[in-house]
């Protein structure tokens, strides 16, 4: 493990790779990043890290959580009480740091190995000793790293975070919400003695980071450093802790439905009217006065919408996938006519463009601003396409490489609302007949390791002599092949060169 010769040594050696290794992270813009959380527990952290997570993971950034109290579990399987986490513990402070470490290791892992690209560190990291620590690793490893700080003083937010994922942890397997309420307000005390927030004018001013304050009235953000970072901030600034349901449902049945094509702009069925009918009375029972509702620009979905009374807002962005040539034809005409590319499609659905049309991964990128206003508002719904609709269900239920297959049904309501760390689904059928659209995966193309196949989103750029496309953690702080043309050390400043050429010719590191 070379980063622990790294503290353990302290030799002027080691810290001149760290640096060499930092120069290439920095001059390397898809470099790994590891995003650091920082704040007293039941500041939400979890809750960010994971939602974060998904996000990046939808936008097909290959992300992952590593969650300290995981390891600390592991490693101490009868959590006892706050008395753990006192900063005067000295043998569980060795276990803590222990397991800080261990931890570290498979973010390294999962970022060099993997083909992880982000890693979320989600653990207190209140001191600076601890980050100092992360800091030493993420040089020694030529990976980025970006801290994200909560900061809240509202004990009613505090209490209200313990109630709601404390209370069910696995530190408290009796579950009583006094014991644990009183114990994990004891704990935070324990981390109050040693916390040092980051310090921005000072300290802590030359780091990359958001600190988020009272969650999320207030922001403070730090030399962010590439687009990537800006992704992160964007995020944070966007998602909202309130209660709220978002209802997905397609347009009703169409004519096009009826007849098995694909794509186009035809007008409602007779039962697709049916359907809107009976979603205005859907919206009627459930209550649903402050109701925001979003729709294509389709016909389809504005002849639904139509039927509410209700106002409505029209979005370019929600329209159904672009399937180019193949726009209106059936499955059937599809494979008659254009053999070639209906294989192709089955192979990898997500990735697979139509001629002159887009692709899943297309259309996840166009719904990026519809996911970060459904993040801002209250209660919505939105009457869109069969794609779509599987995109934006991917997005709030987590769903990787099945997404071109989910199931959404015509005639059909989803209502999702989050719940602590998660989304809950309920599904009514509104009891109006329609075709079925859904075309399963077939079965002999069930690819063995999808979750990578649709993942991996980014290659180095072709400027080695063999011209083979490479997985981008070949610049992960590997050392390249050469030559690399043109070479860093040419668009660095004078006193840089030399570090990267250290690299570029492959020195030791
Ligand atoms: C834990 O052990 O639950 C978290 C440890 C930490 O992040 O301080």
């Amino acid at each position: 493990m070379m980063w622990r010769s790294l503290f353990s040594s302290g030799s002027g050696c080691a810290l001149d790779v760290a640096r060499v290794t930092l120069t290439w992270a920095s001059y390397m813009t898809n470099s790994p990043t590891v995003i650091v959380m920082i704040g007293l527990p039941a500041r939400g952290k979890t809750y960010m890290s994971k939602k974060l997570t998904r996000y990046l993971n939808w936008i097909g950034v290959p992300t992952k959580v590593f969650n300290l109290g995981v390891y600390r579990r592991e490693a101490v399987r009868a959590y006892k009480s706050y008395d753990f986490f006192r900063h005067d513990n000295e043998e569980a402070m060795k276990i803590r740091k222990q397991c800080a470490l261990v931890a570290l290791q498979d973010v390294k892992a999962y970022l060099t190995e993997e083909g992880g690209q982000i890693a979320v560190f989600d653990a207190t990291n209140t001191t600076r000793e601890r980050r100092d620590l992360i800091q030493a690793f993420v040089k020694e490893n030529a990976f980025k790293v970006f801290f994200v700080e909560s900061v809240c003083d509202d004990p009613e937010v505090i209490a209200a975070n313990i109630l709601e994922v404390k209370v069910s942890s696995p530190d408290y397997p009796e579950r009583h919400r006094e014991r644990v309420m009183d114990d994990f307000l004891k704990r935070i005390e324990c981390y109050k003695v040693t916390y040092q927030p980051l310090d921005p004018d000072d300290y802590d001013k030359d780091l990359s980071f958001i600190k988020v304050m009272n969650v999320g009235q207030r922001f403070l953000v730090n030399r962010v450093q590439d687009y990537i970072q800006s992704k992160i901030v964007y995020y944070l600034m966007n998602i909202r802790v309130h209660s709220h349901s978002i209802y997905l449902c397609r347009h009703g049945e169409s004519n096009h439905n009826l007849e098995g094509r694909i794509g186009g702009d035809s007008e409602l069925s007779p039962r697709g009217k049916q359907f809107a009918h009976a979603l205005r009375d859907f919206i009627e029972e459930h209550k649903l006065s402050d109701l925001k509702v979003w729709t294509s620009q389709l016909r389809r979905t504005i002849q639904t919408a139509e039927e509410l009374r209700v106002p409505y807002e029209q979005w370019k962005i929600l329209n159904e996938i672009d399937a180019g040539v193949c726009e209106e034809m059936t499955y059937e005409m599809i494979q008659k006519t254009f053999p070639e590319e209906f294989a192709l499609r089955d192979q990898d659905k997500y990735h697979y463009r139509y001629p002159g049309g887009e692709s899943y991964q297309d259309l996840v990128q166009r719904l990026e601003p519809v996911i970060m206003e459904l993040e801002r508002q209250g209660n919505v719904l939105v009457i869109c396409h069969q794609a779509v609709m599987r995109c934006l269900l991917a997005y709030f239920l987590d769903k990787g490489a099945d997404l071109p297959y989910m199931k959404c049904p015509l005639h059909t309501v989803l209502k999702l609302s989050p719940v602590a760390y998660g989304c809950k689904v309920d599904m009514f059928y509104l009891h109006v007949e329609a075709v079925n659209t859904h075309r399963d995966r077939p079965l002999d193309k069930i690819p063995k390791d999808s979750a990578l196949i649709h993942r991996r989103n980014s290659y180095t750029p072709l400027s080695s002599h063999d011209q083979v496309k490479r997985p981008r953690l070949y610049s992960a702080g590997n050392q390249p092949w050469l030559p690399l043309a043109p070479t860093p050390s040419a668009l660095m400043p004078e006193g840089r060169q030399s570090q990267v050429s250290a690299i570029v010719t492959g020195s030791p590191l």
